[in-house]
């Protein structure tokens, strides 16, 4: 059965803990639905490991929408949760209805989420009043990385901590049904997480959050480079790959394979036929 919003308000007051997963195609989605993740969410990360960019600023909306059709195709128990790319939302809330209505009836996704606090819970507002779940993102939002001047740890300072916690509670009264925390300190995680009947769910936000998100790429060693200091690697994936595909650029080159247990067998009428058509031309008789 397919996981709902409200499972994962169950899951919180139950105090059992969200894992999810970003999943960006078919076979990124069948897998992390075969592993009972309850959300998988077609991250806009997808600029990053999938598309080789170096933000997430260059995504479309075509793009999500083409990822997240393929995505709800291999997902059937996950919540399939769509990145709203960068100015897609922030516009007006008019755009952003339009928009969130597409990856939902055309990309099939069955929630959407944006980046941001105060400045997008009036839209946030708009979208779940018409019938479009939204997840937050706070913290380090990455489509803003140029404002925010890098990939660093948010809300250190007391006002800066104030705000988020702020932002957190507008968005809750917007309709939002969960909050990422991203790349935010610990303590302030548990204290967003003990203020919200929402769950929140983290990614380098510390242990104390209801869950953790991952980016498939990063935790399953497929990115260029190393991890970040917020992720963990279960498979080195990469490696695994590359002495695959040696492996078998070799035995090619070496003649090694294809082999007959790789070929398909030709009726020996047919093959006699060809011969002997192959011997009549040769003797220009045909
Ligand atoms: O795009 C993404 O993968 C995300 C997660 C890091 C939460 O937004």
């Amino acid at each position: 059965m397919r996981v709902r919003t409200r499972t994962l308000t169950e899951m919180k007051r139950a105090g059992r803990r969200i894992a999810c997963v970003t999943a960006y195609d078919y076979p990124t989605a069948r897998l992390a639905d075969a592993a009972g993740f309850p959300l998988v969410l077609v991250g806009d990360s997808l600029g990053n490991v999938v598309l080789g960019h170096d933000s997430t600023i260059a995504v479309t909306l075509d793009a999500m929408l083409h990822h997240t059709q393929a995505v709800v195709r291999g997902a059937k128990q996950a919540l399939v949760v769509a990145d709203m790319p960068f100015m897609t939302y922030q516009v007006s809330a008019e755009e952003a209805l339009r928009n969130a209505g597409r990856l939902m009836q055309e990309g099939g996704a069955h929630a959407v989420k944006v980046e941001g606090g105060a400045s997008v819970a009036e839209t946030v507002e708009r979208l779940t009043s018409a019938g479009a779940p939204v997840m937050g993102h706070l913290g380090l939002t990455p489509q803003s990385v140029h404002q925010l001047g890098g990939f660093r740890v948010q809300g250190r300072s007391l006002a800066d901590a104030r705000r988020l916690i702020e932002d957190a509670l507008l968005l809750q009264e917007g309709g939002a049904f969960a909050i990422v925390l991203e790349t935010v300190p610990a303590e302030l995680s548990r204290i967003v997480t003990e203020r919200l009947a929402i769950p929140t769910i983290g990614i380098g936000a510390g242990p104390h959050c209801d869950g953790e998100i991952q980016v498939f790429h990063e935790i399953l060693g497929l990115i260029d480079g190393r991890p970040r200091k917020h992720a963990k690697t279960y498979a080195d994936l990469n490696a695994i790959i590359a002495d695959a595909l040696t492996r078998y650029a070799d035995e090619v080159g070496e003649g090694r394979f294809p082999t007959e247990a790789n070929s398909f067998d030709l009726d020996e009428g047919v093959l006699e036929a060809l011969r002997r058509d192959g011997d009549a031309a040769g003797s220009g008789e045909r």
